[in-house]
């Protein structure tokens, strides 16, 4: 189910404001729907049968979720028709999975924001939220949108129509009258979220964003669920989730580990394929070990998007780096070749020079932007288009370091607060190769009929013009 028609069946579904143990089925739809979407979006038998099971659990009512009198207060609409709508939706949803209770989080990151993605059903839907005077219950920050905000013409090849600006404005101005902290970006842990709110390792938060879920769990021991935008929307504006997956302890241990032999440091393009490698191999509910070595944080955060990209796993256990106990519940180890690695990425890597390299997805960090500033230094004049996108918060450290004029005077574009995924970019730009270090850039590139490859930074040297 695309986003847009989840946002199309959940605009025209009447959730109800009066509490409800047991669903009336023509309520159903609401959380169905949304379940549906957030269970079938890794398209794996495991989630097919996790949903088919969860939907046979809703028609019975076999289990009954436990409310505190504050959430029956909620529900009841004493604080308003809009916290209780969004109550409702994540009781069904917890209803739906099994979870004995909800638990109140400290944070919520809202995805699919971005008028490409979720077109007209997306806005009716939040600005009717907006409408019903909701208000975001615990800070709430929000992923990129359709376009730069700061500068209309940085994403190659795209110009904006005067009604679609206004379209993605009307969903911005919403959240933001909703109490949204309005930093557009899929690493809300570069942008300084963590730090700005206190969370620490341990606490619950309710993210959407693959990418920043599996980054919260497995980097920063942050408990969150994969939520899907619209969810995260609803937790953000009840102040709460259900008590379920990576929010239970038991639920991060690791039964699977993963091995890479031999323990080769990643970079960020071969941190993606393993990423991708594990995905594929990996089965089970609970997150799997994985024991390798990654260059830096850039490394990292591709691996753990690559993860997030090509399953619906929120977690992965990373030796040495998750700051949590994986436990002793350990039964098989995996090994997985380097050479296996190497192999995956050659079949993917560019045989002819590309229109354009691609960096920053997920958004770049510090560390990524004086890599490129540093290749792209010590090359002269390039034959292909060099396009990085990045958060706001690093745009502007990395103006105060003097590596925004570096890469300006190198002709790259940057991109903030958007990227060539959840632009248009696609759409304006068939047939262009681009080479990315991201694995999740190359992915959905790839299927929006870019022409994409996967590379690494220091491959722009070999773009030089002589
Ligand atoms: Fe972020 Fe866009 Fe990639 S939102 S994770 S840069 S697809």
């Amino acid at each position: 189910m695309t986003t847009a028609k989840a946002f199309s069946c959940i605009v025209k579904a009447k959730p109800p404001v009066s509490p409800l143990v047991i669903p009336e089925f023509k309520y159903a739809n609401v959380y169905l729907v949304l379940f549906a979407w957030y269970q079938l979006s890794g398209f794996t038998i495991v989630c097919v049968l996790r949903f088919l099971l969860g939907s046979v659990i809703v028609v019975c009512g076999v289990f009954a979720l436990y409310l505190s009198a504050e959430e029956e207060r909620i529900l009841r609409g004493f604080e308003g028709e809009a916290r209780a709508r969004a109550l409702e939706v994540i009781v069904r949803v917890g209803e739906a999975l099994g979870a004995s209770r909800l638990i109140e989080i400290k944070h919520a990151h809202i995805s699919g924001v971005s008028y490409e993605n979720i077109g007209d059903f997306g806005v009716e839907f939040i600005e009717g939220f907006r409408a019903l005077g909701a208000r975001f219950s615990v800070p709430t920050s929000v992923n990129p949108v359709s376009y730069d905000v700061d500068d209309l013409s940085s994403i190659p090849g795209v110009t904006f129509e005067r009604s679609y600006v206004e379209a993605q404005e009307a969903i911005v101005r919403a959240l933001r009258d909703m109490g949204a902290d309005l930093i557009f970006t899929c690493t809300p842990y570069y942008a300084g979220i963590p730090e700005v709110y206190g969370l620490k390792a341990g606490d619950h938060v309710a993210w959407g964003e693959s990418s920043a879920v599996a980054y919260a769990n497995s980097v920063l021991g942050i408990r969150t669920n994969r939520e899907g935008g619209p969810l995260a929307l609803m937790a953000a504006i009840a102040g709460r989730t259900y008590y379920y997956g990576m929010h239970v302890e038991g639920e991060r241990k690791p039964t699977i580990s993963y091995v890479l032999e031999p323990r080769v440091v990643l970079d960020e393009v071969e941190a993606g394929v393993l990423g991708e490698l594990v995905a594929r191999m990996h089965v089970g509910e609970r997150p799997p070990h994985v024991v390798a070595l990654f260059e830096g944080d850039s490394a990292l955060k591709e691996f753990l998007a690559a993860l997030g990209t090509v399953s619906d796993i929120a977690m992965a256990h990373i030796h040495n780096i998750t700051p949590e106990n994986p436990g002793d519940e350990i039964k098989e180890v995996v090994k997985i070749s380097y050479n296996m690695l190497e192999e995956e990425l050659r079949e993917k890597m560019p045989t002819d020079e590309v229109d354009i390299v691609y960096i920053g997805c997920p958004h770049s960090s510090l560390e990524e932007l004086m890599k490129l500033a540093k290749t792209l230094e010590g090359t002269g004049t390039i034959k292909a288009r060099i396009v990085v996108s990045t958060s706001r918060e690093v745009y502007l450290k990395a103006l105060k370091l003097g590596l925004v004029e570096r890469l300006r005077r190198a002709k790259a574009n940057i991109v903030r607060s958007s990227c060539l995924i959840v632009s248009p970019f696609a759409n304006h730009n068939r047939g262009v190769k681009v080479a990315t270090n991201s694995y999740k850039a190359y992915h959905y590139l790839s299927r929006k009929g870019v022409k994409a490859y996967l590379t690494r930074i220091s491959y722009i040297k070999h773009l030089a013009k002589t």
